[in-house]
């Protein structure tokens, strides 16, 4: 008996999935068929599939072509799947061309020509409402939205408006924008979503404007640091059935996601003290002490609740400007500390210390894939990772769409009140 392998996600399955399973079932006497699973995709950067994993398998099924379907779920899985159901043949369309040719040491490799003028792609923008994201800003940087937001199906980054408009024709030219803009009116007619990427004191303004002209925003963090002006902000995106969202990506982000389930599902026994440190890079704006602030302390919040019993903080200042700033939270016994360096250089580090292990995640934690587990039972450090690429903002923006979807303005993964909390924080810091 000849068998024969393919390979796809077989989203919104069409005419080319059916044309590639007929003939691939030509090639021999038993189709078997690997559709991708959710995660696997995630991991390779598709995340707009539409189906769901069963109705992608149901739709396979339903051509009546295929004699046994397997799901794949990681890099490399092909190689094991020929040897495991003793493949004699691999088709996959010509879009391929080459990327497998490796595999040729294990069966016969052929490529089949694609059906043209179709695709799942096509389907999604065809069927998909599309949101255009428009940029505010005063620099020239784009935190990588332009590259990311095409990730997610229906997004895309189409203008840029700057009260400086030699500043806005710099990012149209440098991310391939559609238009650029100094005038707001003109430029929010182009956009259903904002991103507003300004200096910290102009943001609130910058909110309440978009918000008042009917768009969507998603804001670098902090808003601002006025804990009553944060709380209007939030109203008056509810109230105007708008969706406001803080840039900060780990909340997204699997591994983190996954960190979150593993502390508090008692992995680690009962935390006594989580440690989370960050220090400045290269940019080199005055408000960037209270950015990275306010992304240490989201990770607390998440991991040991909103009601902390008190904080205080301590900040070193040298010649008027802030060095050094810690802050600790007290959680009855268990204690949070938060350490960022302004131009005192601390390491980039995450450590929950609880009563059964500890979990540390090293590195650019706020946008990581991964961590690592250590148990006091003595059993072998283990490391838990999901590859991605990018800062993680497709993560935020795929929440976003998820968000619009569901008619939901309010997000479920960073609540009103987590960020509330932050910006009390800072303003308390600020004041001091
Ligand atoms: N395929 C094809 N002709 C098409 C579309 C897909 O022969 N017009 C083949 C692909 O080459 C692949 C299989 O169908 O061997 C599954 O492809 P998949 O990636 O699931 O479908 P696409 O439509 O290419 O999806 P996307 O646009 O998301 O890349």
């Amino acid at each position: 008996m000849k068998k024969v392998i393919t390979y796809g996600t077989f989203d919104l399955f069409h005419k080319g999935h059916y044309n590639i399973l007929k003939r691939a079932k030509e090639y021999g006497d038993y189709l078997i068929v690997g559709v991708t699973g959710d995660s696997y995709d995630i991991g390779r950067g598709k995340l707009s599939v539409k189906d769901s994993l069963a109705t992608r398998i149901e739709n396979v099924k339903k051509t009546g072509l295929v004699d046994e379907i397997i799901v794949e779920e990681y890099l490399g899985q092909k190689i094991s799947d020929i040897i495991k159901y003793d493949i004699d043949t691999f088709v996959i369309g010509d879009d391929w061309k080459g990327k497998f040719d490796h595999l040729s040491r294990y069966c016969e490799m052929v490529y089949l020509e694609r059906t043209k003028n179709i695709s799942s792609t096509k389907l999604r923008e065809e069927n998909f409402t599309k949101y255009n994201i428009g940029i505010i800003t005063d620099q020239t940087d784009d935190n990588q939205i332009v590259k990311e937001a095409k990730l997610v199906s229906g997004f895309e980054v189409t203008s840029v408006y700057s009260e400086d408009m030699k500043c806005a024709e710099k990012m149209q030219e440098k991310y391939g924008l559609e238009a650029s803009y100094n005038d707001l009116n003109s430029f929010y007619e182009d956009v259903q979503v904002v991103y507003i990427r300004t200096a910290l004191d102009k943001r609130y303004e910058m909110i309440i404007k978009s918000l008042d002209a009917g768009k969507h925003v998603i804001c670098d963090v902090p808003f601002t640091l006025d804990a009553q002006k944060q709380v209007e902000l939030a109203q008056m995106a509810v109230d105007k059935n708008l969706i406001l969202i803080n840039n900060i990506k780990l909340v997204y982000i699997q591994v983190f996601i996954q960190l979150l389930w593993m502390v508090q599902s008692g992995l680690i026994g009962d935390v006594i003290r989580l440690e989370c440190s960050v220090s400045k890079k290269d940019r080199n704006v005055p408000y960037l002490f209270y950015e990275l602030m306010a992304m240490s302390i989201c990770p607390i919040l998440k991991i040991m609740g909103n009601n902390y019993d008190d904080f205080n903080f301590k900040l070193i200042r040298k010649n008027n400007i802030v060095e050094f700033g810690t802050v600790n939270l007290k959680y009855g016994d268990a204690e949070a500390v938060i350490n960022v360096g302004n131009t005192i250089r601390v390491d980039n580090k995450i450590e929950i210390i609880g009563t059964e292990g500890t979990i540390t995640m090293r590195d650019n934690w706020w946008r990581a894939n991964y961590f690592e587990l250590e148990k006091i039972d003595g059993s072998e450090k283990q490391v838990y990772n999901v590859n991605f690429e990018g800062n993680g903002f497709k993560f935020l923006i795929r929440e976003l769409l998820q968000m619009l979807q569901n008619d939901r303005v309010v997000s479920k993964t960073l609540s009103i009140e987590e960020a509330g909390r932050i910006v009390k924080i800072l303003q308390a810091v600020s004041q001091a």
